[in-house]
């Protein structure tokens, strides 16, 4: 089964919109011939600005995150309809920074990736053991909770668009990554949890990417395993050369 890899940019909190615009503009023709799927999780406030530039090229557009409500007394937060109005094709859910610090649980993101789909956005659903989790042996523990977590209730026919991001947290933006027979592993244990809810045929069309500390030197590495279908690129997205690296790294 060969599934096509994707390389999405996740920006986190950078870049304005001036900063936006002269990094897309060197990233357009740098990535143009790429063999993967590439895309750029942008900013709320970017996603606009981002999504003029990138039309018609094959850069997709993304978000980081995606209230359940469809409108209403939510603060700060923003629906899947406002999303689709500005073409966004891809949105990340239960990424660990907002795990972490904002509350997030496996029922939040759930919620979210749901509320997604139900408008057509394609869920990035992020998963991934800390430090102490994988020092004590969870990290299959952890995993495996996160993935029957993020799916409860979701329809086999919509796996088509989500794509799954194993992020180690203990290896995001600190220069540690898994290594590819680690990563690899751990994303074969969270396929195989995606085997046991909606059967083999789908374990295996299913994305799953690998995310943490990903770049150009170890991508080859990492994208040579069999399980791993890509990356969720923090650190190196925000320069164009970095991410082209990446990109072109992922064949
Ligand atoms: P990093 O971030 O590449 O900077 O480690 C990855 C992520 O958080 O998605």
């Amino acid at each position: 089964m060969s599934r096509l890899p994707i390389i999405a940019g996740n920006w986190k909190m950078n870049n304005t919109i001036k900063e936006t615009k002269a990094l897309l503009k060197e990233l357009i023709p740098l990535v143009k011939d790429a063999k993967a799927e590439v895309a750029v999780c942008v900013p709320y406030t970017s996603i606009a600005a981002a999504g003029r530039l990138i039309k018609g090229t094959n850069i997709k557009l993304g978000a980081e995150n995606v209230h359940w409500s469809d409108k209403g007394a939510f603060t700060g937060e923003i629906s899947a309809d406002m999303l689709k109005e500005l073409k966004v094709e891809y949105v990340i859910v239960g990424h660990s920074e907002r795990r972490q610090y904002f509350g997030e649980t496996d029922e939040t993101v759930n919620k979210r990736a749901k509320a997604a789909l139900g408008r057509k956005l394609k869920p990035i659903i992020c998963v991934g053991e800390l430090l102490s989790e994988r020092e004590s042996g969870q990290t299959d523990n952890v995993v495996i909770r996160q993935t029957k977590g993020a799916f409860e209730g979701i329809d086999k026919a919509d796996l088509a668009d989500i794509v799954i991001a194993y992020e180690p947290v203990w290896a995001i933006g600190t220069g540690k990554t898994a290594t590819a027979d680690d990563a690899d592993k751990t994303i074969s244990v969270i396929r195989n949890t995606i085997g046991e809810i909606y059967g083999k045929a789908a374990a295996s069309t299913i994305r799953i990417q690998y995310g943490g500390s990903m770049n150009a030197k170890n991508v080859a590495e990492l994208m040579s395993k069999p399980n791993i279908d890509g990356g969720l690129i923090g650190g190196a997205s925000l320069k164009a050369e970095d991410f082209k690296n990446v990109v072109l790294g992922a064949k």
